[in-house]
């Protein structure tokens, strides 16, 4: 999907005030994403951590599954935000996770608390990505 500057600086927006909500007593790294469902749908969610390390959920993850959850079958675009010197870098996982549910022509969007933002596509953040 093709997003205005004005869209993304909205959902870059609804993603900083998302990410108030994360649960990060142990990395204080907040991040938010917003998911735009493939039914118009726009889904929040935020990381959460726990006492057992690896059983905590990126911010991406929880929009993502939280969105399918609610009947959202492709995701057309995912913008995430944390408070990173440049755009932040999603994580390898969440990348492999976004492409199983991702449409083709899928716009995401990186981006920091002071706004500065990347547009890329799947390939960009995921080349040679695993498929079954
Ligand atoms: N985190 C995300 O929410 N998304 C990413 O893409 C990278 C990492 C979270 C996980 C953990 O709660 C914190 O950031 C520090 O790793």
């Amino acid at each position: 999907m093709k997003l205005t500057r004005e869209e993304i600086l909205k959902y870059i927006d609804m993603a900083i005030e998302v990410r108030e909500n994360a649960y990060t007593p142990y990395s204080m790294f907040k991040v938010g994403a917003v998911v735009i469902g493939d039914n118009g749908n726009v889904v929040r969610g935020a990381n959460i951590e726990n006492a057992s390390y690896g059983l905590s959920n990126c911010a991406e993850r929880s929009a993502i599954f939280s969105a399918l959850s609610q009947g959202v079958k492709k995701i057309e675009g995912i913008v995430v935000v944390a408070d990173t010197t440049g755009p932040v870098s999603p994580c390898g996982a969440c990348r492999q996770v976004i492409k199983e549910f991702a449409t083709d022509d899928i716009t995401i969007v990186l981006a920091n608390l002071n706004k500065d933002y990347k547009v890329m596509t799947m390939e960009e953040l995921l080349p040679y990505g695993f498929e079954l």
